[in-house]
């Protein structure tokens, strides 16, 4: 089991990562003080996950009622977030009364935002399901839910008291969720820390057979980059931009495709498209796209556009809300493990990264 913890002033939270954690939940509340909560998850989760939780629960003596959500993203909504006030109501919760939030990011974040609005905040615990939970949207305190087919376009800041992550959970994901979670594992790396960047190369195979050891570390340590990011610029002013590295490219991508590329397929492909521009612009070493590129392919994401209109990737590109002053705005790689963000005017070269890739 690993330890760290979410550092930002007043509102400080550990992160707890190992083999059987849930198990862990009912001594974890009571440490927090809480004798009662509502779990918040979706009926997958649920067949897998709820009596495993239930159980540790029950032994300490903590009531817990559970509220499901049916599963998918656009259950990520007002309509579903006002039915689990309705909810709540029915069960007379105060405002001491925690939210567990059992599942993937869709869970999260529309369990974190219930738990941010409701009563004007009940205290929030994420219990991630996902390696894209575990290693992202748990952490930082984002919640939202889609509104007016818009991603993420009504939610706040809202930080949990404890996320507590459970890798024996990352068993039964379907695989293509795992290697989904695997593009934002190696984002991490990639924008902040060379080491563990060659650590991913050096165990890849472990990473992909889910070797508990290997999985351990990696969510550990990709989960201290994001904290260590997010304590920085909790309200995503500044150096927390870093995270969208490759995403630039990857939300027009998932947008040009309907969403028919996975958000982290489309983050494999952009994270080799931003490095190419990184190197087109000078800031890049030759070697480097490629080492990039061979891990996002080794972990099983594609590095090539399919073929999708590249005239509507670029118009997306160029309308992107990251546009200021007519200068779009990307996050480029100065080297492995080290990247910026960068104002660029030269439209030009973007065009040219879309056009070859
Ligand atoms: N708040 C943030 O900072 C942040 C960051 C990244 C992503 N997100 C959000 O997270 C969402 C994506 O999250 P996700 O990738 O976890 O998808 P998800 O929550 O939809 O989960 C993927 C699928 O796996 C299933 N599942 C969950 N845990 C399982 C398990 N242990 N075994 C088997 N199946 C399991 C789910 O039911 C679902 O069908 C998006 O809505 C995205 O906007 C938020
Ligand atoms: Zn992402």
């Amino acid at each position: 089991m690993k330890i760290l913890t979410v550092d930002i002033p007043g509102k400080s939270y550990p992160v707890i990562i190992g083999e059987g954690n849930l198990h862990r939940a009912g001594e974890e509340l009571l440490k927090l003080g809480f004798k009662r909560c509502v779990v918040i998850t979706n009926p997958v989760v649920k067949g897998l996950y709820g009596n495993t939780l239930d159980r540790p629960l029950e032994e300490n003596g903590i009531k817990a009622n559970t509220l499901v959500v049916p599963d998918g993203e656009e259950q990520k909504s007002l309509e579903n977030a006002s039915r689990l006030y309705s909810q709540l109501d029915g069960l007379a919760v105060d405002r001491t009364t925690p939210i567990l939030a059992l599942g993937g990011g869709v869970i999260g974040d529309l369990a974190g935002f219930v738990a941010a609005t409701y009563l004007r905040g009940l205290p929030l615990v994420q219990l991630p399901t996902t390696l894209v939970g575990q290693v992202d949207s748990s952490l930082g305190g984002k919640v939202a839910v889609n509104y007016g087919g818009l991603k993420n376009r009504i939610g706040t800041f809202y930080q949990p008291k404890l996320v507590l992550s459970d890798i024996t959970t990352l068993t039964t994901l379907p695989r293509k969720e795992f290697v989904n979670g695997l593009a934002e594992v190696i984002k991490s790396a990639v924008i902040a820390d060379k080491d563990f960047f060659c650590f991913l190369e050096d165990n890849l195979s472990q990473l992909i057979d889910q070797d508990p050891d290997t999985l351990e570390e990696v969510v550990f340590r990709t989960a201290r980059i994001k904290a260590s990011i997010v304590s920085k610029d909790e309200y995503d002013f500044g150096i927390r931009h870093l995270l969208n590295f490759g995403h630039t490219f990857g939300h027009a991508i998932e947008s040009v495709s309907e969403f028919k590329i996975a958000h982290g397929e489309a983050v494999g492909i952009g994270m080799v498209m931003a490095a190419e521009l990184s190197l087109l612009l000078g800031f890049f070493s030759r070697d480097d796209p490629e080492r990039l590129e061979g891990l996002i392919r080794r972990a099983g994401l594609p590095t090539k556009l399919p073929p999708l209109n590249k005239k509507e990737i670029i118009r997306v590109l160029t309308q992107d809300k990251k546009v200021e002053g007519g200068k779009l705005k990307f996050v480029l790689l100065g080297s492995l493990g080290e990247a910026f963000v960068s104002e660029i005017d030269n439209t030009d070269a973007v065009r040219e990264i879309v056009e070859t890739s």
